[in-house]
């Protein structure tokens, strides 16, 4: 436990990453003291849940905006009456591949990506439907100083073309699922952002490309980025830099995308497992030198 804090009780994971946040309950607007508090050991620990928090959805709502503006979600259509909620649901019977099913940072190909993600479940599976967390500053800081002197130069192009593009993974879908994804033209938008990020709170760097969203690397050949890229998938998905977090009934968890990637597990099939998800409003990626 954590003496840095007077009105929550933090619990980390091994290295920092993630924590259990206990001592509150979540269902009423926060203390301002309390709200700074919770808002630090985001910071400090990237991932942060709560257990046992029934929420109502404009409970949840309430909750998403003490921390900024909510983010825009496209390609999935959201509750009905509630624009900012997404309902992740998958039931029992459903044989399409569970949504968020690969290392990716929330809607990096915006130009400026969700700060933050908050996930509250309902109702979850009693085996699989983990989510995986991967810290992307200690996949940097364990990088040679020759090959972050690289990386610090490089923008990543950033694109949804490969979900939810006309030609891709959703549009070709053919086993029905319960969520309502749109597959659109706009998807094959690019956007370019550093491939090292500097945290605009904690000022630390991290890793910030992913499989499901990055198409290349500025001014390397495809052969090039690729190999880079797939170097750099591999290193940061290495099980030391992972965080499994374990859903029960009722819990919220609260990550940051900007230095993290996350991968919803599988492993459910014939159970329902059904999550409401809310996005916080980010701003422009920053580098650690600026973008052309
Ligand atoms: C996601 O937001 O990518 C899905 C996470 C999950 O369902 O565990």
């Amino acid at each position: 436990m954590n003496s840095n804090y007077q009105h929550i009780q933090i619990h980390p994971n091994a290295h920092g990453f993630g924590a259990r946040v206990s001592g509150i309950t979540i269902d009423k607007p926060l203390m301002p003291a309390v709200l700074e508090e919770v808002k630090r050991a985001w910071a400090a620990h990237s991932v942060i849940f709560f257990a046992d928090q029934p929420l109502t959805h404009s409970q949840l709502e309430a909750f998403t905006l003490q921390f900024g503006e909510f983010g825009v979600d496209p390609y999935i259509l959201p509750m009905e009456d509630h624009p900012h909620i997404l309902e992740l649901r998958r039931e029992p019977n459903e044989t399409a591949v569970n949504f968020g099913a690969q290392w990716h940072s929330d809607w990096s190909f915006q130009e400026r990506p969700p700060a933050g993600t908050i996930l509250h479940s309902k109702v979850t599976p009693p085996v699989g439907g983990d989510t995986l967390f991967a810290d992307g500053y200690r996949a940097y800081d364990d990088l040679s100083d020759t090959m972050k002197g690289c990386l610090n130069n490089l923008v990543a192009i950033h694109s949804a073309r490969m979900p939810y593009g006309k030609e891709g993974l959703f549009a070709k879908e053919t086993a029905s699922r319960s969520m309502k994804i749109v597959a659109s033209e706009e998807a094959e938008k690019t956007w370019p952002h550093p491939l090292v990020r500097v945290h605009p709170v904690t000022f630390r760097k991290a890793l910030y490309v992913s499989p499901v969203y990055t198409l290349g690397i500025q001014g390397m050949t495809q052969g090039e980025s690729t190999a880079l890229l797939s170097y750099l998938y591999q290193h940061m998905v290495q099980e030391k830099y992972v965080y499994h977090h374990r859903w029960a009934a009722n819990m919220l968890t609260l990550w940051d995308n900007r230095c993290t990637l996350h991968n919803a597990e599988g492993g459910y099939d014939g159970y329902q497992r059904i999550m409401h998800r809310t996005t916080l409003a980010g701003e422009r990626p920053v580098g650690v030198l600026p973008l052309n």
